[in-house]
């Protein structure tokens, strides 16, 4: 589980701050039910069970008392079950209207002496531990940016839409297939050395809407400053729950025979 070499002095910022429009509960997604306790909480127990964070910061959908006192009760949770020493700081911020946003919010709160940071989506509240400690083993061995990803089980191609007489036959024309063996789906928890991720949210403040419409992870900020990113295997445990039928999944994965918690690949 861990390469022996010394780790980083670790955060994980927890980004939960977004409506969740797609999963159509009519709440933020953080709050959505996910067996018995909330989405927000299972990130939460995942995160913890790591054991990689000395902090961990959850950016919160801005004014969300529903949520903030969920952070303060999960808080209670873990000092009931830990010593002290071993507890990480919990701390929440509010978030902003892009996802960037809350990222660059919850940097704004790391404690003093924080060398690296995981930013994890909250929606990807069943990622298993073992991926924490791949993505810490890795900067622990250098890597300055570093990703889990797992392979694309789909044929890709590239399209456009067509246009003239072609509309009548389809709405779109394909320009290629891309190399299937070079693709990976990418997941968090993405870790880095926190001097670079601040520097490439720094840059990307000045973006305007298209371009920040479009930074969909924090890697893409990263690679813009030619800073190498290092990939390592994730899980489709980590699956982000973003439709209706990712909380089936998801709820399947909880009452599967192997329990929350078990660890694939
Ligand atoms: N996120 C965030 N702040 C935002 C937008 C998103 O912290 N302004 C977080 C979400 O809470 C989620 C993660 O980023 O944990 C990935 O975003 P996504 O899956 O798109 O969640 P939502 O934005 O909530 O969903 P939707 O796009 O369907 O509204
Ligand atoms: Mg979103």
């Amino acid at each position: 589980m861990n390469n022996g070499l010394p780790r980083p002095v670790t955060a994980v910022v927890i980004v939960a701050a977004g409506s969740g429009e797609r999963l159509g509960y009519g709440m933020p997604k953080a709050r959505v039910p996910l067996g018995s306790d909330t989405i927000l909480t299972h990130a939460l127990r995942g995160v913890a069970a790591a054991g990689v964070a000395r902090q961990i910061c959850v950016a919160l959908p801005p004014g969300d008392t529903a949520l903030q006192e969920l952070c303060g009760s999960f808080e209670a949770e873990l000092r009931a079950g830990n010593p002290e020493a071993q507890i990480p700081l919990l701390t929440t911020v509010d978030g902003g209207a892009t996802r960037a946003a809350s990222v660059r919010s919850a940097l704004g709160a790391l404690l003093d002496g924080t060398e690296a940071v995981l930013v994890h989506d909250a929606a990807r509240a069943l990622a298993p531990e073992a991926v924490f400690h791949r993505v810490v083993d890795s900067l622990a061995a250098g890597a300055v940016a570093v990703i889990p990803a797992v392979p694309v089980v789909d044929t890709v191609k590239t399209v456009t839409r067509t246009s003239g007489d072609d509309t009548v036959i389809a709405p779109e024309l394909v320009t290629g297939t891309a190399p299937r063996e070079e693709l990976r789906s990418v997941q968090t928890p993405q870790g880095f050395r926190l001097s670079t991720l601040l520097q490439a949210h720094q840059a990307a403040e000045g973006f305007g809407d298209k371009q920040a419409a479009a930074v969909t992870d924090d890697a893409m900020l990263v690679e813009l400053l030619g800073v190498p990113v290092h990939a390592v295997h994730g899980s489709t445990q980590s699956l982000k729950i973003t439709t209706p039928l990712d909380l089936i999944i998801a709820e399947g994965l909880l009452e599967g025979p192997l329990g929350i918690r078990w660890v694939e690949g």
